[in-house]
C-alpha cells in the first residue's frame, strides 16, 4: 500500500468561499492539529484505514476470508442512537412538536460554542462533502462534514457519494450546502496517548431546521455521527421536504418483479430493527418461481410527485449501515454478499482466523472468540454470563453495489415510481398479519398511529410497545401533528394515490413464540399486496380495513395451517379497544396541530369496531 504518499491536505478543493470561509470558521473554534479535505479517492481511504489500524480502532481481517475488510469496537457508553441527547432547536418550540426534545436555539448555539471550543485539539479536522442521492440527480442534496473521526469519514464514504466530485458540484452553486459540524469531543494534549474509540460522556445531537445545520458532539457511532444519515436525511430533509412539497421517510424501497416482468415498486416503514434490511433483499421463497424481489434501499426514501403525478423515489444513500445480529446465509443471503468484502464491522465478535461472528451468523458459535467489548468469549462463558457476543445493535457498513439485488434503476436521478406504502412494526399481540387501509385518509391514520416495541438500535427500554408514527418518532424534524398534514396534504399533488399497507411480522402465541416464520415468507404477503396494487387479488372488509382470506394467499411451497393464519389475522375488539385508547393517547399530546381527518378516522374506526 502506498499510503506513505498521502499527507493532510491544508489547501482547500472548492473554490466556493462560504465553504472556505465556514471551514477556517469551525477550525478556529475546534483547534484541529490540521484540515484535510477529503477527495474521496481509494489512496486517501486506504490512508486512513491504516492510520486507524496503528492507532487501534480498526483491525484490518484476514484478508482470504473477508477482502478489504475491518473490525472496530466502539466504547461501552457509545453504541447507539441517544434519543434523549438529540435535539431539534427550530427558532419556536411549538414547531419541534411534544414528541422532539427542544431548547431554545441561541441558548443551544453558545452552550455548543462553548463545548465545540478547542473540541479538536490533537487531531485532524476532514472536510468531507456529500451527495444524498446519485450526484447530479435534481432530487440530491449535498451537505459538508467536519469531523474529528477518521471512522465516520471511512464509513460515510460508503454510505454516501462523496469527495472530488461533490465538490464540483458544491462549485457549480446551484444547490444549498447543509453545514454538519461533528466532534467526538475527546480533545488530546500535546504528547497524549490516544484511545481506539475516542468519544465523550456528554453527547449533543443537534439540529436546527431553519438554518438546516447539524452540530454533532461527543458520539462516534452510527446515526449520531455519520451526519448524511438520520440527521440530515431525515430530520433536516424532513423539514425541506415539508417545505417543497415532498416527502422524507424512513422507508426501504423494493421493485417486485413478477413471472411476466410486471415491476412494481413498493415501500415499506418499519421502526429501527424491525426488518427493513432484511425486507428489502428478499428472495422469494419456494413456491414463486419467476417472482424477484429487487432492492433501491434499506432505511431511507425521498419521495416527490413528478409532472404526471406520480410518486417517485430515490434512496439517498450509497451503503447499508445494517443490524449484524440475525443476519445469516439462511435468512439473509444476499445481505452476506453483500459484507463479504470492503466492509466495516463495528461491535461484533472477532473470530481467532481474524473473521467476524455474531449471534444467529451460524447455528454453532465459535468456541472462542473475542466479543464486542474486547473480552474473552466462548459459548459456555456467554451460557454463564448471558452475555451475547455481539451487540446486539452490532452493525455492517457495506456498499449497496455489492449487493446482488440491486435495482437496475436503483440511481435513477429521478427515483422509481411508487405504487404502495407498508407499515409496520413489532406487535407481539392485537395487529394482523397483514392489512390495507380503506383509503389514502385511513392509510394515514394506520400510519400515524403505528405501535412498535422498543429495540437496541437507540438506547433506552428494550420491548416496550410505543407509538411511532411513520417509524419517523426519532427521526421527524418538526411538528408530528403537522407532518400528518404533509402527508394528508401530499395526495393533492397526485394523480395516482399508493395504496397502504399494514404488516405485522412478529405477533406472538401465548408461549411467546412468533406465529409467522417472516423473512422469505414475507414474499407471500408482498405479493398479496402487489395483486391488490394491481386490482387482482380479493380480501374481505374488516373493522379495520382489507384483509385476505386464507385463499388469496399463494402457500406453494410452505405448510402453512390455516388456523394459525386465522389466529393471525384475529382483529380482537377487546384488544382494539386499548390500541385506539393508545393512539388517543399520542393524539392528545399532539392535539393543537393534529389534523381533524385524524380525529375522523379514529371516531370511524370506534364506530367499526
Ligand atoms: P435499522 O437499520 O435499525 O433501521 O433496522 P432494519 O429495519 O433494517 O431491521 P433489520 O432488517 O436489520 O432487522 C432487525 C432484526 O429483525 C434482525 O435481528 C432480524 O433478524 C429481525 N427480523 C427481520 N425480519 C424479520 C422477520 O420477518 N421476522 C422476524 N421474526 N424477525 C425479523
Ligand atoms: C436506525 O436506528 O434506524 C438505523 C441505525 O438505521 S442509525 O444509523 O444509527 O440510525
Ligand atoms: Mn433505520
Amino acid at each position: 500500500m502506498k499510503t506513505d504518499k498521502i499527507t493532510p491536505v491544508q489547501t482547500p478543493l472548492t473554490t466556493n468561499k462560504h465553504l472556505i470561509r465556514w471551514v477556517e470558521k469551525m477550525a478556529d473554534l475546534c483547534q484541529p492539529a490540521g484540515i484535510h479535505w477529503i477527495d474521496g479517492s481509494e489512496a486517501e481511504n486506504d490512508w486512513l484505514c491504516q492510520k486507524l489500524v496503528d492507532g487501534g480502532t480498526f483491525t484490518r481481517l484476514n484478508e482470504e476470508l473477508w477482502p478489504g475488510c475491518f473490525y472496530a469496537r466502539s466504547a461501552p457508553n457509545d453504541v447507539a442512537r441517544v434519543e434523549d441527547r438529540t435535539f431539534i432547536c427550530s427558532l419556536s418550540k411549538d414547531n419541534a412538536g411534544p414528541t422532539n426534545n427542544w431548547q431554545d436555539p441561541f441558548v443551544m448555539r453558545r452552550k455548543l460554542k462553548q463545548i465545540f471550543k478547542g473540541s479538536m485539539r490533537g487531531r485532524t479536522m476532514y472536510v468531507l462533502p456529500f451527495s444524498m442521492g446519485p450526484i447530479g440527480s435534481p432530487m440530491s442534496q449535498i451537505g459538508v462534514q467536519l469531523t474529528d473521526s477518521a471512522y465516520a469519514v471511512v464509513n460515510m464514504r460508503i454510505m454516501a457519494r462523496i469527495g472530488k466530485a461533490v465538490f464540483a458540484e458544491i462549485d457549480k452553486d446551484v444547490k444549498r450546502v447543509v453545514p454538519c459540524l461533528h466532534s467526538v469531543g475527546a480533545p488530546l494534549a500535546p504528547g497524549q496517548q490516544d484511545v481506539p474509540w475516542p468519544c465523550n460522556d456528554e453527547k449533543y445531537i443537534v439540529h436546527f431546521p431553519e438554518t438546516r445545520e447539524i452540530w454533532s458532539y461527543g458520539s462516534g457511532y452510527g446515526g449520531n455521527a455519520l451526519l448524511g444519515k438520520k440527521c440530515f436525511a431525515l430530520r433536516i430533509a424532513s423539514n425541506i421536504a415539508r417545505d417543497e412539497g415532498w416527502m422524507a421517510e424512513h422507508m426501504l424501497i423494493v421493485g417486485v418483479e413478477s413471472p411476466t416482468h410486471e415491476k412494481t415498486y413498493v415501500a415499506a416503514a418499519f421502526p429501527s430493527a424491525c426488518g427493513k434490511t432484511n425486507f428489502a433483499m428478499m428472495i422469494p421463497p419456494a413456491g414463486f418461481e419467476g417472482w424477484k424481489v429487487w432492492t433501491v434501499g434499506d432505511d431511507i426514501a425521498w419521495i416527490k410527485p413528478d409532472a404526471t403525478g406520480q410518486l417517485r423515489a430515490i434512496n439517498p444513500e450509497a451503503g447499508f449501515f445494517g443490524v449484524a445480529p440475525g443476519t445469516s446465509a439462511k435468512t439473509n443471503p444476499n445481505a452476506m454478499a453483500t459484507l463479504a468484502k470492503n466492509t466495516i464491522f463495528t461491535n461484533v465478535a472477532l473470530t481467532p482466523e481474524g473473521g467476524v461472528w455474531w449471534e444467529g451468523m451460524t447455528d454453532t458459535p465459535p468456541a472462542l472468540c473475542l466479543d464486542w467489548r474486547g473480552e474473552t468469549w466462548t459459548p459456555e462463558i456467554g451460557k454463564i454470563t448471558g452475555r451475547p457476543a455481539a451487540h446486539p445493535n452490532g452493525r455492517f457498513t457495506a456498499p449497496a453495489s455489492q449487493c446482488p439485488t440491486m435495482d437496475e434503476a436503483w440511481e435513477a436521478p429521478d427515483g422509481v415510481p411508487i405504487s404502495a406504502f407498508i407499515f409496520g412494526g413489532r406487535r407481539p399481540t392485537t395487529m394482523p398479519l397483514v392489512y390495507q387501509a380503506f383509503n389514502w385518509s385511513s392509510g394515514v391514520y394506520i400510519g400515524a398511529t403505528m405501535g412498535s416495541e422498543t429495540t437496541a438500535a437507540a438506547g433506552g427500554a428494550l420491548g416496550k410497545v410505543r407509538r411511532d408514527p411513520m417509524a419517523m418518532l426519532p427521526f421527524c424534524g418538526y411538528h408530528m401533528g403537522d407532518y400528518f398534514r404533509h402527508w394528508l396534504r401530499m395526495q393533492r399533488d397526485l394523480t395516482a394515490t399508493p395504496r397502504v399497507f399494514h404488516v405485522n411480522w412478529f405477533r406472538k402465541d401465548a408461549e411467546g413464540k412468533f406465529l409467522w416464520p417472516g423473512y422469505s415468507e414475507n414474499m407471500r404477503v408482498l405479493k398479496w399486496i402487489v395483486d391488490r396494487v394491481r386490482g387482482r387479488a380479493l380480501g374481505k372488509e374488516t373493522p379495520i380495513g382489507w384483509t385476505p382470506h386464507f385463499d388469496d394467499i399463494n402457500w406453494k411451497g410452505l405448510e402453512f395451517p390455516r388456523a394459525t393464519f386465522e389466529t393471525l389475522q384475529t382483529v380482537d375488539r377487546a384488544q382494539w379497544k386499548q390500541e385506539v385508547m393508545g393512539h388517543e393517547e399520542l393524539f392528545l399530546a399532539l392535539h393543537d396541530h393534529l389534523p381533524a381527518e385524524m380525529i375522523y378516522e379514529r371516531e370511524l374506526l370506534i364506530c367499526r369496531l
